[in-house]
């Protein structure tokens, strides 16, 4: 039974990881081997991994893989791809390929406005509320000068502050709805800074307003946060091709191809089982660069699944048309990305990870990371509508499996060829794998 602990985060690290031990693992040292197993050798680097969060035991891999061949707008991009799903960064690849022959992928941001709010209560006259705002919106700004500063050198900062009226949803519940513009950070703390400032700024005006009477005067901040969805901070990316050339699936001519896409993507559109499917295909591509990047994908995640449902119901993020003889596949998503800021001056592997990108701003990445969520959904698309998810997918996988089973790598070898031309599944692989361990080892067909 675990007992529970007081001050586990003032304790060192080997003594966190004894109680762990003690606590929960059945084979002590062997939990404490492979605990340190994943400490980096270099110490230096390792303290850097430690203190990114607390109660650090040790590190946790994701395969970092490289998805060379993305044409976009005319330049040749590597994409780098953090995942641990195995047919992803292959798809990847494999859409990169396809589309590179055919013109490439178009990408255009369409916004870069960034969201906070400050959430609050307020109980009296919403007239007597907007003059107050109207009055003190100068010295909301103003407040925020020593964080805006150097942002409003380059160029961004709060471009625009504006009260709204929310006691349609909630009695007595007002917002100040902030715009930003935070070139190329992601801005997550930039934003919240300068929301406490404006609403402290905000509380403190209000005791001095005239207009108000003592019950008016007591505004109630509720809390100050920056809005994960940012449906005017979106970027768009295409395909396009002549019908003609959709050519390379031997089993199904062009225009059966382009009709059986265009209708999987309207099945999306129809039906929101389907739709989470589909997304969460595109965002197998969209994750994996915002993970090597040093993006934070949970936010990522919240603002593009909250635009999915934008009309009402969780559609497709991808859409997908015939026009006279020529495909047009295209993806518009929200992302807030930086290339500046957070991770990205201190992980060395997301500072890789940039260089593997040519150092991107934060509107090169936007469009990057909508290009490899359209590339991975071609590649899904694509493999549903003819020959089935399994067989790539499985493909992939088969080397986990025969991890699983213990395989040596001539065994390896032996069954990624056996393999080639025949169906896997996870019973038959362990069938063919104890029937040839049956044999002798010496026995592998060559
Ligand atoms: C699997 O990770 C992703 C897919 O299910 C996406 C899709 O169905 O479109 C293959």
């Amino acid at each position: 039974m675990t007992l529970p602990v007081n001050g586990f985060s003032k304790l060192s690290k080997e003594e966190k990881i004894t109680w762990l031990a003690n606590q929960h693992f059945l084979n002590k040292e062997e939990g404490i081997k492979t605990i340190k197993q994943y400490w980096n050798t270099n110490e230096q680097l390792q303290v850097l991994h430690d203190e990114f969060i607390e109660n650090t035991i040790t590190n946790f891999y994701l395969p970092l893989g490289i998805a060379p061949n993305f044409l976009i707008n005319g330049q040749y991009h590597t994409i780098p791809m953090a995942i641990e799903e195995s047919s992803v960064v292959a798809a990847a690849g494999k859409a990169a390929k396809y589309w590179q022959k055919r013109g490439g992928f178009k990408a255009n941001v369409l916004g870069t406005e960034k969201i906070g709010q400050v959430h609050f209560m307020y109980s009296g006259a919403f007239a007597k509320l907007n003059d107050f705002f109207n009055s003190i919106q100068p010295k909301l700004f103003k407040a925020t000068n020593s964080i805006t500063e150097n942002m409003q050198k380059r160029g961004g900062g709060i471009t625009s502050i504006e009260l709204r009226d929310k006691t349609n949803e909630l009695d007595n519940y007002y917002q100040l709805h902030c715009t930003f513009e935070t070139l190329d950070a992601m801005g997550a703390n930039f934003i919240n800074s300068c929301l406490e400032t404006i609403a402290k700024t905000f509380k403190e005006e209000a005791q001095n307003f005239n207009g108000f009477t003592s019950e008016e005067k007591d505004i109630q901040i509720v809390m100050s946060i920056l809005s994960n969805y940012v449906p005017n901070c979106t970027v768009r990316a295409e395909a396009s091709c002549k019908i003609e050339n959709l050519n390379e699936d031997k089993d199904m001519p062009p225009k059966q191809f382009a009709e059986k896409f265009v209708r999987a993507i309207a099945i999306a559109n129809a039906d929101p089982h389907r739709a989470v499917t589909h997304n969460k295909g595109i965002m197998n591509g969209i994750d994996a660069v915002v993970l090597a990047t040093g993006n934070d994908f949970r936010a990522i995640e919240a603002g593009v699944h909250a635009y999915a449902s934008k009309n009402g119901s969780y559609q497709s993020l991808t859409s997908a048309r015939v026009d006279g003889d020529t495909f047009y596949f295209s993806i518009e998503i929200p992302l807030a990305l930086g290339t500046v800021g957070g991770l990205t001056n201190l992980h060395p592997l997301v500072k890789l990870s940039l260089e593997i990108l040519d150092n991107p701003s934060a509107k090169e990445l936007m469009k990057i990371v909508a290009v490899a969520g359209l590339a991975q959904n071609f590649a899904a698309v694509r493999s549903l509508i003819t020959e089935g998810i399994q067989k790539g997918h499985m493909k992939m996988h088969l080397l986990n499996i025969l991890n699983q089973l213990g395989a040596s790598e001539e065994e390896k070898k032996y069954f990624i060829k056996f393999y080639k031309d025949k169906t896997i599944t996870h019973s038959n692989v362990i069938n063919e794998f104890n029937s040839l361990r049956s044999k002798n080892d010496s026995s592998i067909p060559k």
